[in-house]
């Protein structure tokens, strides 16, 4: 790996940031109308005291040429898809699944997005600046991210690797974001191996050494947490889990599939 690139939000993998436990329900939130698209905030700015947000977006508008001054932007397509342009001449169709990962000062394009795009948008950090223009000069901080390059991935099955140990009933997509943040964030996709159900039929009461969000994408899961309510989570709803917070993931539907977001990438996970 690289030496450890300077973000301006300050965190690193060895002195991540932590997540407010939390839940915004899948019909909690103020949908926002803003030309072409809407969006509800799903609380991790105020989780993570600004240094992420994320959204669920109803839309987006096209742009020009553009960049943004921020540490990075990664997004999910829930359903519909988007055609964008990169700096390094990839013309990319992103549809149901797909997923963007792309770092700082990174010019791309937004040149067409279908009616009914959907997709779950993170940034870091929650507030930064965006340069239009196909000629925009770069800062001279941008130098330090020019190794780096967006990272595109589809939801095709071989995408799907089986777990290790007690992980071994559970299949994973790594959205690649592990490298480029320098170990910060690790985003996957864990869906339930319908041939190999779990022995157990749940995770037991464990804690990770990591901050998390995640976000089911199909089917439930039953979930207790320190601190809240037992739920039953559907696809939409975004939980926040704290550094160390206790739960159980005790039951799921066969065709669970959630999205996780974790920081740092590496971390240890303790059953109590
Ligand atoms: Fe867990």
């Amino acid at each position: 790996m690289n030496q450890a690139t300077n973000w301006k939000s300050g965190w690193t993998a060895a002195n991540p940031l932590d997540i407010k436990t939390g839940l915004v329900g899948k019909d909690d939130g103020t949908w926002v109308t803003v030309p072409g698209a809407s969006y509800r905030d799903l609380g991790l700015a105020e989780a993570t005291g600004g240094l992420l947000r994320a959204r669920h977006l109803r839309g987006t508008g096209t742009t020009d040429w553009q960049f943004h001054d921020l540490d990075f932007q990664w997004f999910f397509v829930l359903q519909g898809e988007i055609k964008i342009r990169t700096e390094d001449g990839r013309d990319l169709t992103l549809g149901k699944g797909a997923s963007a990962y792309q770092p700082p000062f990174w010019r791309h394009q937004v040149y067409a997005v279908s009616d009914d795009y959907e997709a779950i948008e993170v940034t870091g950090p929650a507030d930064f600046e965006t340069v239009t223009g196909r000629d925009a000069i770069k800062p001279a901080r941008a130098g330090e991210f020019a190794h780096l390059k967006g990272v595109y991935t589809f939801d095709e099955p071989d995408e799907y690797v089986r777990g290790d140990g007690p992980r071994a009933w559970s299949l994973y997509r790594d959205l690649g974001t592990r490298e480029p943040t320098d170990g910060r964030v690790h985003i996957h996709i864990i869906k339930l191996d319908t041939e190999q159900p779990s022995p157990k039929g749940g995770t037991g009461e464990h804690h990770h050494s990591m901050a998390q969000w995640f976000m089911p994408i199909r089917g439930w899961i039953d979930i207790s947490a320190e601190g809240q309510p037992d739920r039953r989570l559907h696809a939409g709803d975004f939980m926040k889990l704290q550094r160390g917070a206790a739960h159980n993931a005790f039951d799921a539907s066969p065709d669970y599939m959630t999205l996780e977001f974790c920081v740092p990438a590496d971390y240890e996970t303790v059953a109590r």
